[in-house]
């Protein structure tokens, strides 16, 4: 690389106004990268507020539809559903999981339904439907490996059924891309996306999550034996490898901020679509700094969701999608 010395080259040339920076910028937000994860709950025409989450609710299908609504005319391309479960229908063999009428199925037809233009993710993981909140099968204070994917394949199954656009495995079981890639095929659900947590890692910043989906409390122990080591960069890579060859369509890092060189480390070396979930933890950090005062929260967001597109995503899931959605329009619009 040549760079001329000073005073040949002044870089602030080309940061003296707003013209020439957007002239120059690297790399910009779209509303096309954006997937908003909504939470939903049984009943009708209600909203919970999420306490450690300030501005998310939980809704009921009706509701949640409405969401899916005003997500399309706001141009985001996609929004995935979590269902918080009645804690009756959590077992220890998870079987609401592959319910046909549960909670997230019937809400992806409604809402598939009533607006077909946009894309529904659903995870495929069991923590939402185990007594025990892991995300596989428990057999002796142990996670099942072999086990959980048979639960998986068959909730895979359903979400097909259901609707479901794309399946985002979470639950870091191994070998569980192939599995589903398997049923999917045999089942004539060719066309289903899988984007996989290619690599997900054992954290902290997911709890606000799990208060939201009312799996916290259940859960008995750490996820620690399936969900990656924070301190590993290169098992990444081996993990993303092993899903692509089993059949992933996209990639995924989460948590999203904290990882970023994973991200980067990921996107250099596949050729495939890379997506972060800057997941609840992230969210509710900016969130309770812009409530005290100590930070703006609108450029706090769109300055951590640029910094997803400079690591090398090609979208992000995000909490702020239909926040960030109507920042850029609103920027669109002055020019
Ligand atoms: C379930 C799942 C989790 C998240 C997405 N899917 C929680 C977990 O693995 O414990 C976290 C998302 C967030 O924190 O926003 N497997």
């Amino acid at each position: 690389m040549i760079t001329p010395a000073y005073p040949a080259a002044r870089p602030r040339r080309l940061r003296r106004t707003p013209w020439v920076r957007r002239l120059v910028r690297e790399t910009n937000l779209t509303v096309d990268d954006l997937i908003w994860p909504i939470f939903v709950i049984e009943g009708t025409n209600r909203a919970e507020p999420v306490p450690s989450m300030p501005g998310v609710e939980r809704l009921t299908i009706d509701r949640a539809v409405r969401a899916a609504e005003e997500a399309a005319a706001l141009g985001i391309p996609c929004i995935e559903l979590f269902p918080n479960t009645d804690p009756a229908l959590k077992t220890c063999d998870c079987r609401e999981a592959w319910n046909p009428e549960n909670l997230v199925c019937r809400a992806t037809r409604a809402i598939k339904q009533a607006v077909p233009e946009i894309g529904v993710m659903l995870d495929v993981a069991l923590d939402p439907y185990n007594a025990d909140g892991h995300d596989g099968i428990v057999c002796d204070g142990v996670i099942h490996n072999d086990r959980s994917l048979d639960a998986l394949v068959r909730q895979t199954l359903v979400q097909a059924e259901a609707g479901a656009d794309i399946l985002g495995p979470s639950d870091m079981m191994d070998g569980r891309v192939g599995a589903m890639r398997a049923a999917l095929e045999r089942e004539g659900h060719c066309d289903v996306l899988i984007m996989t947590y290619a690599a997900k890692y054992a954290s902290c910043f997911f709890s606000p999550f799990r208060d939201a989906v009312g799996s916290g409390g259940a859960l008995k122990g750490d996820k620690k034996t399936y969900q990656m080591d924070p301190g590993n960069g290169s098992e990444s890579l081996r993990e993303t490898a092993m899903d692509i060859a089993e059949g992933a369509d996209m990639l995924m890092v989460k948590p999203g901020l904290p990882y970023l060189d994973v991200i980067r480390r990921i996107k250099e070396a596949f050729d495939a679509p890379v997506f972060a979930y800057n997941v609840s933890g992230e969210y509710s950090m900016i969130k309770a700094a812009a409530q005290a005062g100590w930070l703006d929260g609108e450029r706090a967001m769109m300055e951590s969701l640029a910094a997803f597109k400079r690591a090398g995503c090609d979208g992000v899931l995000t909490y702020f999608a239909p926040d960030a959605a109507r920042v850029l329009a609103r920027e669109r619009q002055r020019g």
